[in-house]
């Protein structure tokens, strides 16, 4: 009797324990469970994106080398400046494309302005290169397009106005890597923001591993090379027209790279920063989704899964961020002291500028999934710089 008794009162204990209380009527399994899923979400979070990063980096020391030219055989380049409202800053970009150390037989520097208000068209007119106008603004995607079938170029060079390229010989080293690879973009520098130094050191990198590696899926619209007829034109439906680009030229079997010998200076807006993030967050989202709907055409198993970790980071990772750190709040307020420990160091950790950075940008990704769906914004608000 007493056995029976003994054994009637463990098995009512092990249901307690089981349906979330202990002896004092607390919950303890559930903020267990929680915490268990919130520990195992961010360990995934974290390692995915540390071991692809540790991968690339290792890669990025390759030398990516071009071909020797001789003077007399370069190819003929078109620089395409594409502006909406930039009268502060054209003529000083224009400037840095005219001093490049290249034939000037063999270069056309090409405007596209999309009705600009500020007399943009008219400042570049006076300093001597040719201006394409269009009426209204349909977008960079659509003014790009316009520019291409009105140049002349073998070689073909974006570059927003907003940036400067480092040295006088961008092109020459573009033109040099062009005989070996199907498109060069830059690495970056921001002119004037010190918090984007370590999420650019962070993007240089993998941009230039993944070029290592087979092919880079980001490019950037301050230095966009590439051999004419490698692309059927730009995105008009996709903000990122420069990252689309340089995928549809991976897809027909070119490399698309990106070069530590070229490095491009951007303005960072002053104002309206985190807009700004959020809108180049909103493209690159659209980018990968729309690769993660073509992965299965793609036929380099290298580039095939530069594809696969890209799309995954920009489009999943940062949600196993945040439900991570929900459940690890939620186990917090149900007394768990280690998911309140864990907590404590995860603000601890906002101390680092690194990991500060990183976590902004998983909440951006987040973010501009979710608006998204209300705007796509392929044609954007021109932020003061
Ligand atoms: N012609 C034309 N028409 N040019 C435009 C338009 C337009 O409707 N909208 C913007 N531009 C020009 C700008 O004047 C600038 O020279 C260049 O396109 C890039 O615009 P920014 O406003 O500087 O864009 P960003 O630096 O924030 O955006 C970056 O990411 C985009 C993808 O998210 C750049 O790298 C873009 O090139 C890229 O497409
Ligand atoms: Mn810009």
């Amino acid at each position: 009797m007493i056995e029976f008794k003994f054994f009637v009162n463990r098995l009512s204990k092990t249901i307690n324990i089981a349906r979330g209380s202990n002896k004092n009527g607390r919950g303890m399994l559930i903020p267990v469970v929680l915490l268990t899923i919130a520990i195992a979400l961010a360990l995934i979070h974290i390692s995915v994106p540390a071991s692809y990063y540790a991968y690339m980096v290792k890669k990025a020391g390759c030398e990516l080398e071009g071909s020797c030219i001789d003077d007399d055989s370069y190819p003929t380049v078109t620089v395409i400046i594409p502006t909406y409202n930039e009268a502060k800053i054209i003529e000083r970009k224009i400037r840095d494309v005219l001093r490049q150390d290249y034939p000037k037989d063999k270069m056309e520097v090409l405007v596209v302005d999309s009705g600009s208000d500020d007399g943009t068209a008219g400042i570049a007119e006076g300093l001597g290169v040719e201006v394409l106008r269009q009426e209204g603004r349909k977008g960079k995607g659509n003014a790009l397009n316009y520019a291409l079938s009105r140049s002349s170029g073998e070689v073909i060079i974006i570059s927003d106005a907003d940036s400067t390229w480092v040295g006088g010989d961008a092109i020459k080293k573009a033109v040099s890597l062009l005989k070996e690879y199907g498109g060069v973009t830059c690495i970056k520098e921001a002119y004037n923001k010190g918090i984007e130094k370590p999420y650019r050191d962070l993007y240089n990198n993998l941009r230039v591993g993944e070029s290592c590696f087979y092919s880079t899926p980001i490019a950037h619209g301050e230095f966009f090379a590439f051999k004419r007829g490698l692309i059927e034109g730009f995105s008009e439906d996709i903000g990122a027209d420069d990252s689309r680009a340089s995928h549809e030229i991976a897809m027909r079997g070119n490399r698309f790279i990106a070069t530590k010998s070229i490095v491009c200076k951007e303005l960072v807006p002053e104002k309206g920063y985190l807009h700004w993030r959020i809108r180049r967050a909103q493209h690159l989202v659209q980018h990968f989704s729309k690769v993660l709907r073509e992965i299965k055409e793609v036929r380099d198993p290298r580039y095939k899964r530069i594809l696969q970790v890209e799309s995954y980071l920009h489009l999943f990772n940062p949600w196993f961020l945040i439900v991570a750190l929900s459940l690890d709040v939620a186990s917090s307020c149900l007394n768990n002291i280690t998911a309140i420990a864990l907590l404590a160091l995860f603000f601890i950790s906002l101390l680092s500028a690194k990991a500060r950075t990183w976590i902004i940008t998983q909440f951006l990704l987040a973010l501009s999934q979710v608006r998204n769906a209300f705007t796509k914004e392929i044609v954007w608000k021109k932020e003061a710089k």
